[in-house]
């Protein structure tokens, strides 16, 4: 890997955000807690620094404090909010207790300096601080003030170290991006090469060394980006000595069984072994109302399938051969939220695959531990795999299966798939499937309604459209689709499914709601 831009987390909830602008300049950046040691960070090698927001106040009980060390690695230093305090007060400046808090979008006015030039004498800036500092380091040039911030930003090109009261990588603040560029490309002098292109050759020699000349290795595929792109660069990297295995569950969306035994694999070459267990899981579901209920029977199913599979392909492997690695779809921010750590944990396969037998032990291989879902896409994309693949909409694991609300039946999930289908093609077509995250389609398949069709009287079934948009599935907001859009889905709905005579729209927020309806 590059030499990593450090993004040190003072506790703000946009550490990781910061750490995706960075490599939005195309360079690489990992996400470090302040405490880490010293000695730690220097074996990091890191290329430069970003010091993240973090509590109001510097001056608070118990504050995360910024290890003065950090500014005398020689390496170049940019500070963020509470980063941008705390390295004024390392350096010498001062940070006064003001006790008015700035918060929101603000104006600032632009003196001078390289970080901000051009970029208009007014900007408009995201702010969330209680104290300010009022005196810069001696040698930094203060470039910009606001009402609340007498120095709202400094600069020192010498000493490749800068710094900004606000929020340079939320959009609010519009210049915020522009300037993080110029500070990690002019002032620190770093080469943009963390691309698509690099990164996939990266991690393909990664896999190649762990995995070794004559190792072999297993991926479960769910038919998503991130299982899709990770069995795809190791592929790459050993060939036929990956297995992919597809447990077709019976709750997916029309043709993405396809997608996986057709499209993934005529793109990647993986050998694949689907199991097709349909059967299984609608006898587990039968009778099971409650979306809990329904989750842990899936799940549960879903384990035991896997591991039927897994026995199979352990048993056809060559004489001799054994299979040791598990290749999972990891990305960075599972890897950030539970605390971090590098190298490959040597995990009982059934921590995470769940049940399989106890002396079977893998090595865990993921390769894409250190990506963002967006860089995940790209090296998708790169691998040439098709872009129905790359592109997809988050679906959840249960499939169709918490999206009929009522019990699961084959007859259920057939008109299901059908109004799924057409909800895609026609978003598809209008040129949403950017602005839509996801647009679950739900079949209310205990309530009827009335409706006439032709001279008859008619009681189908109404499904919901949940069309939303969000960054990230925490918070989301209903898209407003446009109404053609809407009523061609509907006309074609209430004409091609016959069980469906109602089509409504879900404009909710979440909260309150959540995306999906179980
Ligand atoms: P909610 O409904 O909680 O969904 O707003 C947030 C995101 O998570 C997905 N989701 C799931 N994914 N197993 C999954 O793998 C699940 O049981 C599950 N439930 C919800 C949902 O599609 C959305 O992207």
């Amino acid at each position: 890997m590059p030499r990593p831009v450090l993004v040190v987390d003072f506790g703000a909830q946009y550490a990781q955000l910061i750490a995706r602008r960075v490599r939005e300049v195309n360079l690489y950046s990992e996400v470090i807690p302040h405490t880490m040691d010293i000695a730690e960070v220097r074996a990091k090698n890191p290329a430069a620094l970003v010091l993240s927001g973090g509590p109001s106040s510097v001056y608070a009980d118990g504050a995360p404090a910024l290890h003065e060390e950090l500014l005398q690695l020689g390496v170049p230093v940019f500070g963020i909010c509470y980063g941008f305090q705390a390295m004024t007060q390392a350096l010498g400046g001062t940070v006064a207790q003001t006790g008015q808090r700035e918060y929101g979008r603000t104006s600032m006015d632009v003196r001078g300096g390289h970080l901000h030039e051009g970029l208009g004498d007014v900007h408009q800036v995201w702010m969330s601080h209680g104290d300010a500092v009022s005196g810069a380091p001696e040698g930094f040039e203060v470039t910009a003030t606001t009402p609340g911030a007498p120095v709202a930003a400094f600069e020192c090109e010498g000493k490749k170290m800068a710094g900004v009261q606000y929020h340079p990588e939320v959009l609010h603040s519009p210049h915020g991006q522009a300037v993080l560029r110029r500070f990690l490309l002019d002032f620190a002098g770093l080469e943009p090469t963390w691309t698509p292109g690099n990164i996939a050759e990266q991690l393909i020699e990664q896999v190649r060394e762990q995995v070794g000349p004559e190792g072999r290795a297993i991926c479960g595929l769910s038919g998503g980006v991130d299982s899709a792109v990770a069995a795809a660069l190791v592929q790459r990297a050993i060939g036929d000595r990956l297995t992919c295995v597809f447990v077709d569950h019976g709750l997916l969306r029309a043709g993405e069984r396809e997608q996986v035994e057709q499209d993934f694999v005529s793109a990647t070459g993986a050998n694949l072994v689907t199991v097709h267990e349909h059967e299984a899981f609608l006898s587990k579901l039968a009778g099971v109302m409650d979306p809990e209920a329904k989750r842990k029977a899936i799940g549960a199913e879903f384990i035991r399938s896997f591991e039927r599979a897994v026995a199979g392909v352990l048993e056809s492997a060559p004489e001799g051969a054994t299979v040791d690695y598990l290749v999972q779809g990891t990305l960075y921010p599972d890897v950030v939220e539970s605390g971090g750590g590098s190298g490959t944990a040597n995990i009982k396969s059934h921590h995470n695959v769940g049940g399989l037998p106890d002396d079977v032990e893998f090595k865990l291989v993921e390769p894409l531990r250190l990506l963002f879902k967006d860089e995940v896409r790209a090296v998708g994309r790169e691998l040439g795999l098709p872009k129905e693949i790359v592109g997809r909409q988050p679906f959840p694991g249960p499939g169709l299966g918490i999206r009929i609300i009522g019990e699961v039946t084959e007859e259920r999930l057939q008109t299901l798939r059908a109004a799924d289908a057409i909800v895609r093609e026609e978003l598809t077509a209008a040129g949403l499937d950017d602005t839509i995250w996801q647009c679950p389609v739900v079949l209310l398949a205990d309530v009827r309604s009335v409706g006439v069709q032709g001279d008859g009287r008619t009681y189908g079934h109404p499904v919901v459209l949940r069309p939303v948009s969000s960054e990230d599935a925490m918070t989301a907001d209903w898209t407003r689709v446009p109404y053609d859009v809407l009523e061609r889905i509907s006309t074609r709905i209430t004409n091609e499914v016959q069980e469906v005579n109602r089509v409504v729209l879900d404009v909710t927020s979440k909260p309150p709601g959540t995306i999906e309806w179980e």
